[in-house]
């Protein structure tokens, strides 16, 4: 193995993993190397570029600790989370497709009974969001669980707040008999993606904006049953045709009802306005149930 030149290295490499005890992390490693050889010689990688990509890396390590995981975030904002996501959850078509994480899911949130108001003063105008979990030939789930998280009014989950340690706007709650969930809590805006490190230099050298449209996000779990953790998006928001992380699945955009005051869905009589929000969830039945 030696003399080799920008013909050879390649498949120089590649047989350097012969004896690699795991065949999928062969596979995986050879195949990168054969994907990251071919990118270079396609692009013409110079030696400046591959040491400003380099120094790129080397800012993104350094952004990510604990609470920030800016890894994730490159992954998010060049679409592989997504594909993984599509991939993971080839779902059929009657049935909740499912769409990114994201990095605000928290542990331990806080347990909710149906018509709670999970907002637990978020700031944001209200919302009763409703609706039916059902499994695939249309049954109603009985105590699915459903953790839900969303960010408020000025567009930040409550851990981007400085915090106090008090969980606002997510919660978890399980269906009724009927397979129903409802609660209240607080409109849902749109929001940039956190952009002050170097994925939002990169964002911002590509022309391109750090925003998501308004959403809930889901993960619902029921026995026998694919957990399913997708998001619910608002209808008419600007940026469902250009979410900075390419979540959005037409199949999860729902109206989100503005109404000017009056008898809300629980019953409260409200002065000031608020929104209703109706959405039903499919799960797909698990392969090893
Ligand atoms: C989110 O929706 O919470 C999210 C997803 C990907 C990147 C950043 C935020
Ligand atoms: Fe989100």
């Amino acid at each position: 193995m030696q003399n080799l030149d920008e013909n050879s290295i390649t498949e120089a490499v590649i047989a350097s993993h012969e004896c690699a005890p795991d065949g999928r992390l062969k596979a995986i490693v050879s195949c990168l190397v054969h994907h990251l050889h071919a990118f270079a010689r396609e692009v013409g990688l110079t030696e400046s570029e591959w040491d400003a990509g380099i120094r790129f890396l080397t800012d993104v390590g350094h952004a990510t600790h604990e609470r920030r995981q800016e890894f994730v975030l490159l992954s998010d904002t060049l679409g592989l989370s997504m594909l993984v996501t599509a991939m993971a959850h080839r779902k059929p078509d009657d049935c909740t497709q499912a769409t990114v994480f994201g990095p605000f899911f928290v542990e331990n949130a806080p347990a909710y009974q149906n018509g709670d108001d999970i907002a637990n003063g978020a700031i944001g105008e209200p919302c009763f969001v409703s609706g039916v979990v059902r499994g695939p030939d249309g049954q109603p789930l009985d105590g699915a669980r459903i953790e839900v998280w969303q960010a408020d009014a000025q567009g930040l989950y409550d851990v981007q707040h400085a915090s106090d340690g008090e969980q606002r706007a997510r919660g978890v709650l399980h269906t009724g008999p009927d397979g129903r969930y409802f609660f209240r809590s607080i409109v849902a805006e749109p929001y940039p993606i956190p952009h002050d490190g170097p994925v939002g230099r990169m964002l911002r050298a590509l022309g391109r904006h750090p925003w998501r449209p308004a959403h809930l996000h889901f993960m619902i779990t029921a026995p026998g049953y694919d957990r399913l953790v997708t998001h619910v998006f608002r209808e008419g928001d600007r940026y469902l045709d250009c979410d900075a992380v390419f979540g959005v699945r037409s199949s999860l955009i729902a109206p989100w009802i503005r109404h000017e005051g009056g008898r809300s869905p629980d019953g409260t009589m409200m002065s000031g306005p608020f929104s209703t929000l109706t959405f039903d969830f499919i799960l797909s039945r698990s392969q090893c149930s």
